[in-house]
C-alpha cells in the first residue's frame, strides 16, 4: 500500500499518523529510526518498523483478547498498522517490575530489585520540558486528565502488566519494564495507543539476562536487530511467523 504525503497527519521519531478515508481510522507507520536520550542519539536500522510493527501487533492481539480496548484494528502489512484514531493524552504511563534504566540514576534502588508490587510512574511527554517525571495533581493541574481517567489508566496499565508478564514467563522472557501512551477515542473511552515493543520495553533472556530491547543501542552495542527478531520469534505463533517471513 502506497501513503501519500498528503495523508500525513503527524510525524513522531520514530512513527508517521496518516490519515485514511475514515476520519476516525488511521495508519500508523512504524519506520526504521531510533533514537535514544531524548533525542541526542539518532540511527536508521534496516527493518527496526518492520518487526516493531509485528510485536507490538501480536501484543495488542493479546490484551484485545483480555479485554483491554487498544488502537489495534489490523497489520495492513508489516509497517503499517491500520489503528482507531485517538487524542491523545501526553503522559508516558511507565510500568516497573524490576528496577533499571533511569530509576537507577533518580533513585537508591539496587540493579535489578525486584518491584513487587509494580512502581507506575507518570512522565510528561514534552520535548521542550524534557519529559519530566509528573504525579497525578501535576496532570489534572495541567488540565492533561482528571481523576477518573488516571484510575482507568492505573487500572488498565497493571492489567497490561500481568497479562503481557505472564505471556513472556511462557516464554523464557523477563519484563522488568515498559512504556505505554493512552488516548480517548470518540466515546471518549479510555484506549491504549502508540505501540508495545523493544523500543518502548525492557526484556530479558530469562535464562541468560541477555539483552533483547533498545537498551542495546543506547548502550551502543550491536546485535539490535537480532535481539528484536528474536523477540518477533519467540511470541508470535507459527502462522504468523509463516505470514510475516519471520525465521528462527
Ligand atoms: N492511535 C493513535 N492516534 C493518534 N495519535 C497516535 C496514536 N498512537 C500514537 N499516536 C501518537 O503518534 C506519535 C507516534 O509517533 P512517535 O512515537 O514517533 O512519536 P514520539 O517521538 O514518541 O513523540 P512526539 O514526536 O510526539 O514527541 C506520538 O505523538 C503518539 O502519541
Ligand atoms: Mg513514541
Amino acid at each position: 500500500m502506497k501513503l501519500k504525503k498528503a495523508d500525513l497527519l503527524y510525524r513522531g521519531k520514530a512513527k508517521d499518523i496518516y490519515k485514511t478515508e475514515d476520519p476516525e481510522i488511521v495508519i500508523v507507520k512504524f519506520r526504521d529510526d531510533i533514537t535514544a536520550g531524548d533525542g541526542e542519539k539518532k540511527d536508521n536500522i534496516d527493518k527496526k518498523g518492520y518487526y516493531n510493527s509485528i510485536i507490538s501487533a501480536k501484543f495488542f492481539e493479546l490484551l484485545e483478547a483480555s479485554g483491554i480496548k487498544t488502537q489495534y484494528i489490523k497489520l495492513l502489512e508489516p509497517g503499517m498498522m491500520l489503528s482507531h484514531r485517538l487524542e491523545m493524552i501526553p503522559l508516558e504511563i511507565i510500568t516497573r517490575n524490576m528496577a533499571a534504566g533511569s530509576l537507577l540514576r533518580k533513585f537508591p534502588f539496587q540493579e535489578k530489585q525486584e518491584l513487587n508490587p509494580p512502581i507506575i510512574q507518570m512522565d510528561y511527554k514534552s520535548d521542550e520540558f524534557h519529559d519530566p517525571m509528573l504525579n497525578d495533581d501535576i496532570a489534572v493541574a495541567l488540565e492533561l486528565t482528571n481523576r477518573k481517567e488516571l484510575e482507568i489508566i492505573r487500572e488498565t496499565t497493571l492489567k497490561i502488566d500481568k497479562v503481557i508478564k505472564e505471556f513472556l514467563k511462557e516464554k523464557g522472557i523477563i519484563f522488568p519494564d515498559f512504556k505505554i501512551e493512552y488516548g480517548r477515542n470518540n466515546k471518549e473511552e479510555i484506549v491504549l495507543g502508540d505501540e508495545i515493543s523493544p523500543d518502548s520495553c525492557r526484556f530479558w533472556d530469562m535464562k541468560t539476562c541477555e539483552v533483547l530491547d533498545k537498551d542495546l543501542f543506547r548502550k551502543g552495542e550491536t546485535g539490535v536487530i537480532k535481539a528484536y527478531s528474536e523477540i518477533a520469534s519467540r511470541i508470535l505463533d507459527e502462522e504468523d511467523k509463516e505470514k510475516w517471513n519471520i525465521t528462527e
